[in-house]
C-alpha cells in the first residue's frame, strides 16, 4: 500500500541498514545530531517544495502531526500572536493516532472514545460530492467548499486561527479527491489572513500523485509539510515535518544561540538506521525515476478500475496518480460489506484496504501492467460475488 512504494525485499535498504547498524546503531537525538539524519534531511530538501526544506525527523505520521502543531503554536507565539491557537481540520479527516492528531481527526470511531484534547477544532466540510461521482482526476464540483473556511473565520476571528491542516487527498477516508481550484482557494484564504496551512502527506507523498509530493502535482505550497511510510519504504519506521524556511528561522531567532528554540524531540528522531534506510529508499527512487514511472502508470491503473463501474455494487470510483477508492453499497449495517471484502480479497491473493465501505487501492511505483491488470481481476471477482 502506501508505505511499500519500491516493492518489497530492496536489497540496497537492506544493506544499508546492515552497514549503519555496525557504523553508528543509536545516537542521542537531543543537542546533536548525525551524519545520516543530516543527510536524509538535505535528500528531503532536494525534492520538497522550494523554500519548504527544514527538516525535523520524527519515527512515525502521528508523530509528525503533533510536532507540526506544536511547531505552529511555536511559531505564533514568537511572532507575538500567541492568541493564535485554533487549529481548522475537516470532516473524514485522519491525521493519526496521538492526541494532537486524534484533535484534528475528522472520523468519528478515532474519537468518540477519547475525547479529543485539542478545544474546539472547527472542521471544513468534507469534499465528497454525489454529482462527482465516477470522476477520473480531480472532480470538477466542489471548489467552493473550500469558502468554508471564511465561515469558520467569521465565526472564531481569523486572529484566533493557528492553522488549517489537510489532507491533500483525504486518504484513510476512502480517497476523497481536492475539487478542481479547492486547494488554491485554501491557499489563498489562509494566506489572507495569517493563517498557516499544514499538507498531512503521510499518504500522498513520494510519488502517490505522479510527483514528489501533492503539493507539487497540484501546484499549492503548503507552510509545513509532513510525511511518514514511504520515507523508508515502510522498512523502519520514521517521519518528518517539513517547515518554510521563514518559519523556520523565526523560531530559531527567538531565543539566543545557546538556549533551546524548541522544547520538544524524541529519544528516536532521526534515529541513524532509520537515516540510512530513508537515504537508500530516496536514492531507489531517484535512481528508478520511480515518481515519473508511478505517474507514467497512472491512466493505465485509472482506466482499468473504472472497468469495475459497471458492477451493482460500485456506487463510486475516485482516483488520481496511483491511489484510488471505490465505494460501495453498503449491506445492512455500514462496514458489514467492507470488512468481509477485504478478507475475501486477502484470501485471493490481495491486500486492499477498506475503511467502512470504501476499498482503497494503491499499489506500489514499481507494478507494472500486469499487476494492475491481476488487482482488477481479483476485485471484479470478488465484487462480483457480493449481492
Ligand atoms: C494522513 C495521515 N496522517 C497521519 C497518519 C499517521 O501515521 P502513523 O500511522 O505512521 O502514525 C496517517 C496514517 O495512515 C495518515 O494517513
Amino acid at each position: 500500500m502506501f508505505a511499500v512504494a519500491a516493492g518489497h525485499g530492496r536489497e540496497e535498504i537492506t544493506q544499508a541498514v546492515g552497514r549503519q547498524l555496525d557504523e553508528l546503531d543509536f545516537a542521542p537525538s537531543f543537542y546533536r545530531g548525525n551524519p545520516p539524519a543530516f543527510l536524509v534531511a538535505e535528500k528531503l530538501a532536494g525534492i520538497l517544495p522550494a523554500g519548504l526544506d527544514r527538516v525535523f525527523l520524527v519515527n512515525s505520521g502521528s508523530e509528525a502531526v503533533d510536532t507540526a502543531i506544536k511547531m505552529v503554536l511555536l511559531y505564533h507565539r514568537v511572532c507575538g500572536e500567541a492568541q493564535r491557537t485554533l487549529f481548522v481540520s475537516r470532516e473524514r479527516a485522519y491525521h493519526g493516532v496521538n492526541f494532537g492528531g486524534l484533535g484534528l481527526s475528522g472520523i468519528v470511531n478515532n474519537r468518540r472514545h477519547f475525547a479529543s484534547q485539542l478545544p474546539n477544532v472547527p472542521l471544513l466540510r468534507h469534499t465528497w460530492l454525489a454529482e462527482n461521482r465516477f470522476t477520473r482526476g480531480l472532480p470538477q464540483h466542489g471548489g467552493e467548499l473550500a469558502d468554508d473556511l471564511l465561515r469558520i473565520i467569521a465565526t472564531h476571528g481569523a486572529e484566533n486561527i493557528a492553522a488549517v491542516f489537510v489532507e491533500p487527498i483525504a486518504g484513510s477516508t476512502g480517497v476523497l479527491l481536492p475539487p478542481q481550484g479547492y486547494l488554491e482557494r485554501l491557499r489563498e484564504i489562509t494566506s489572507a489572513h495569517g493563517i498557516l496551512l499544514v499538507f498531512d502527506e503521510v499518504i500522498c507523498g513520494f510519488g502517490r500523485t505522479g510527483k514528489a509530493f501533492a503539493a507539487q502535482s497540484f501546484g499549492v505550497r503548503p507552510d509545513i509539510l509532513t510525511v511518514a511510510k514511504a520515507i523508508t519504504n515502510g522498512a523502519i519506521p520514521m517521519g518528518a515535518v517539513a517547515v518554510d524556511r521563514g518559519i523556520h528561522e523565526a523560531i530559531i531567532d527567538s531565543v539566543p544561540a545557546d538556549q533551546i528554540e524548541f522544547f520538544h524531540g524524541y529519544t528516536s528522531g532521526g534515529h541513524p538506521v532509520a537515516a540510512a534506510a530513508a537515504i537508500a529508499t530516496l536514492e531507489i527512487y531517484r535512481r528508478e525515476e520511480l515518481f515519473a514511472r508511478g505517474e507514467a502508470l497512472s491512466s493505465y491503473f485509472i482506466d482499468q478500475l473504472f472497468t469495475l463501474r459497471e458492477l451493482p455494487v460500485v456506487t463510486d470510483i475516485r482516483a488520481y496518480g496511483l491511489i484510488a477508492g471505490i465505494d460501495l453499497a453498503p449491506d445492512g449495517k455500514p462496514g458489514v460489506r467492507g470488512y468481509r471484502l477485504q478478507k475475501a480479497l486477502f484470501d485471493r491473493g490481495l491486500h486492499v484496504k477498506t475503511t467502512g465501505d470504501a476499498a482503497i487501492i494503491a499499489p506500489a511505483l514499481v507494478a507494472e501492467r500486469q499487476h494492475i491488470d491481476k488487482i482488477v481481476s481479483i476485485l471484479r471477482r470478488t465484487l462480483a460475488e457480493e449481492k
